[in-house]
């Protein structure tokens, strides 16, 4: 197999590449470095720059590099951007995987395994979201991931391509601190960025109805996330062509605003900036956690890195990008 990584040179997609390679896949990367740093590659994974949206040169690299199968995981990921741009977000996200679609249904390419995201199931109102829970997006960046699934799946039972959604709940952490986000999007990083400047990490809305009131999350290390990726594109390799799974990648485990403020304090050596509670944001759900029943079944995978890890190897990546964030 030679598997072709779109947004391979972004936050997931590096470790993705790496995690394949260092399990013996033979791996390519496609990205138009429009978030994503080629510096975060090993040496040894080629590197074409360019779009998905770019038929002739998907053409061209799926039929140059033999590729048997693709991980698609470029896209644009800021649901609040996602409101103000729709139109940015259908195009990128949307049009972009159905030309790389065509490119992979006429290059005769038999795996797909494609980023989606737990922003597909919007405000679930459950203990544990299963595959099942209901999708109604609250907004264009989680419908633009839902309609992504619609279109691999159903572009994978006409054309006989094996098919993987995969859909993350929250990603954070670094195998290396080189590798880690370098965006301010999430909680994580958020807090850190407060903790930076001196001041107290905010929480928005702590009258939830949730053992602490504050919202709860399902919190993926990012090496986890990349093995996840490695299982489902071997499943997909043993079977080229037939069948599709959709597969929650979580750890099944909630984790309280309140709990990683507390969390982020002791890592960061402030734990006297205590948590500032400022009003609720619209569109948070109290509680997002993931059943990881199906993913443990299908793929025989299951999370292996702890929060603690995950929270100070971010921290680790963020004070390479913000070395006044440590204090003498
Ligand atoms: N980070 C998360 O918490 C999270 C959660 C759920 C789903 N996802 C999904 O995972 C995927 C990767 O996210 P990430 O956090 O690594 O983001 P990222 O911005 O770091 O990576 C995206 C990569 O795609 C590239 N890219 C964007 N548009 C492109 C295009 N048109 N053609 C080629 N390359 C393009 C970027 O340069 C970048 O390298 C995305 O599909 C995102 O929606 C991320």
């Amino acid at each position: 197999m030679t598997w072709l990584i779109t947004g391979g040179a972004g936050y997931i997609g590096a470790h993705v590449a790496r995690a394949m390679t260092e399990a013996g896949e033979r791996v390519a990367v496609l990205d138009d470095l429009s978030s994503g740093v080629s510096g975060r590659l090993p040496e040894s994974v080629p590197l074409v720059r360019g779009s998905v949206l770019d038929r002739e040169l998907l053409d061209r690299t799926l039929t140059g590099l033999g590729v048997t199968g693709v991980v698609h995981l470029a896209a644009k990921k800021q649901v609040g951007e996602s409101v103000e741009k729709p139109l940015l977000y259908y195009r990128e996200n949307v049009h972009g995987l159905t030309v790389l679609l065509e490119a992979v249904v006429a290059a005769g390419v038999r795996s797909f395994v494609f980023s989606s995201s737990a922003a597909v199931y919007g405000m679930p109102d459950v203990d544990l979201v299963t595959e099942r829970t209901p999708c109604l997006p609250i907004n264009p960046y989680g419908e633009t991931k839902l309609a992504g699934e619609w279109l691999v799946r159903a572009t994978g039972a006409a054309h006989g391509i094996a098919t993987a959604c995969l859909r993350y709940f929250n990603v954070a952490g670094a195998a290396r601190p080189e590798l880690a986000d370098t965006g301010v999007f999430n909680i994580i990083p958020m807090m850190f960025d407060r903790v930076t400047r001196g001041e107290r990490p905010l929480i928005f809305g702590d009258d939830y109805a949730t053992p602490d009131g504050t919202c709860v999350r399902d919190y993926i290390h990012i090496e986890d996330l990349a093995t996840a990726h490695l299982a489902a594109a071997r499943r997909l390799a043993e079977r080229p062509g037939a069948g599709d799974l959709t597969l929650n990648v979580g750890t099944g485990f909630g984790v309280s605003v309140r709990e990683m403020a507390d969390l982020i304090g002791e890592i960061t050596g402030r734990p006297e900036l205590t948590p500032e509670t400022a009003p609720r944001r619209p569109g948070d759900p109290a509680r997002v956690v993931a059943s990881n029943e199906l993913i443990a079944k299908e793929l025989g995978w299951s999370a292996r890195h702890g929060l603690r890890d995950m929270v100070a190897s971010a921290w680790e990546g963020w004070c390479l990008h913000h070395p006044e964030a440590r204090r003498a």
